[in-house]
């Protein structure tokens, strides 16, 4: 085939991008090198072969030089940010998703497979289960709520305590910009791919983690957070109260899950969850991430917490599972992965510290009133 990947100077497209050329396939990348991820704005290491095609998603002329040739399209280019330009996720995400449609159609391009780029973002709070009403999936934990550190959900029905639960693809419920624009993203991908004979699948991917990613976009990227804490002499920055449960996956799976439904028949028309399946609370993985760089510190648990984030959020794979794909690393290995490329890529300014600045500037980190 020959692939488009957008983001293909990104972290998971980077990674992509390697994968498919190594199955033989041809490449090219459209990216327009944003700052937050590449402050110099220059392509990374990109392998001999691969078009190069430096332009913007929500560009029409953009689009059309690098969609020339192909036959198949990963779209993971993405405004991903914690920051108050809602309209922005809009405009990137779900404007330039569209766009690409659009042009497929106008061109009567013939495509086997896209691949939209998705997120466990669409989970919102996350799924849980009420010993008396069951499932349930709370709307948005209130301002109060959070600012006096109450932090997990209450059953919706009855106010009783809940019990989290891995979140399947039938029920997503965003609660921040992000999360919305990407259920948007899935929307228009698979709504108008069936539509118009584009095969299309969307893969909801939990927190990927491994090598290249972006230092220098320090607003989300738990290990980039913490190892950039860390490097800079400080504790890992924990939000609420550590407790908060997440599956982290490695960037290989990652990637095996882009080339499964690359070109699996029966992946066709879905979205699938992309997650390790192994739950680890934020402060085991802090715990974890201090102990594997030798630094003996406890991690800077002060009642900071972000607007927008989820409580406790895992995936369900049984979905992509039936289609044979199985995750393979560990934690350990995702760890390990990270800091042996840090090592060789030197930390430089003090990203983490300037983002978490920025967001207690503008109120998306905010501090409860008291600690206990
Ligand atoms: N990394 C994760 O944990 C994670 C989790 C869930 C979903 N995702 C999704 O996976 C995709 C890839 O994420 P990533 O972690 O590799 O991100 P990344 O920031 O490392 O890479 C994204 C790439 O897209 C490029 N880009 C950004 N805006 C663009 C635009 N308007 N036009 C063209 N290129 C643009 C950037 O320059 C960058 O190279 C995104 O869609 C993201 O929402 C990632």
């Amino acid at each position: 085939m020959h692939v488009l990947v957008t983001g293909g100077a990104g972290f998971i497209g980077s990674h992509v991008v390697d994968a498919l050329l190594s199955r033989g396939h041809t490449v090219a990348v459209l990216d327009s090198l944003a700052a937050r991820v590449h402050p110099e704005r220059a392509w990374p290491d990109i392998p001999p072969g691969v078009r190069r095609v430096r332009g913007d998603v929500t560009e029409r002329d953009d689009w059309l030089v690098a969609l020339e040739g192909a036959d198949a399209v990963v779209h993971l280019a993405a405004y991903q940010d914690y920051q108050a330009d809602f309209s922005r996720f809009a405009l990137v995400n779900d404007a330039g998703t569209a766009l690409l449609y659009e042009l497929l159609v106008e061109r009567s391009q013939p495509i086997r497979r896209v691949v939209v780029a998705s997120s466990q973002a669409v989970y919102g709070e996350g799924a849980y289960r009420c010993p008396d009403h069951g499932r349930q999936y709370p709307p948005p934990r209130s301002l109060e709520q959070l600012a006096c550190g109450a932090w997990d959900p209450a059953c919706p029905v009855c106010g009783a305590p809940l019990e989290p639960t891995a979140s399947s693809e039938q029920h997503p419920a965003p609660t921040n910009a992000y999360g919305i624009s990407k259920l948007a993203t899935e929307s228009y991908a698979l709504t108008l791919g069936a539509r118009h004979g584009l095969p299309t699948s969307a893969l909801r991917f939990s927190i990927i983690q491994g090598p290249r990613q972006s230092p220098a976009n320090a607003y989300s990227g738990v290990l980039r957070a913490f190892v950039g804490h860390i490097r800079h002499g400080r504790r890992p920055v924990v939000y609420e109260d550590g407790r908060q449960r997440r599956d982290y996956t490695h960037i290989r799976d990652a990637v095996t899950a882009v080339e499964l439904v690359l070109e699996h028949p029966d992946a066709v028309g879905q979205a699938f969850n992309v997650g390790s399946g192994q739950v680890t609370t934020v402060l085991e993985y802090a715990n974890a991430v201090l102990s594997a760089m030798g630094v003996a510190a406890e991690p800077d648990v002060s009642g900071r917490y972000r607007l927008g984030d989820t409580r406790h959020v895992w995936s369900d794979t049984a979905r992509i599972r039936a289609l044979g794909w199985r995750p393979t690393r560990t934690l350990h290995e995702i760890i390990r992965d990270y800091l042996d490329w840090a090592a060789g890529a030197p930390e430089g300014e003090d990203w983490t510290a300037a983002a978490l600045a920025r967001m207690e500037a503008s109120g998306v980190v905010r501090q409860i009133a008291q600690v206990d």
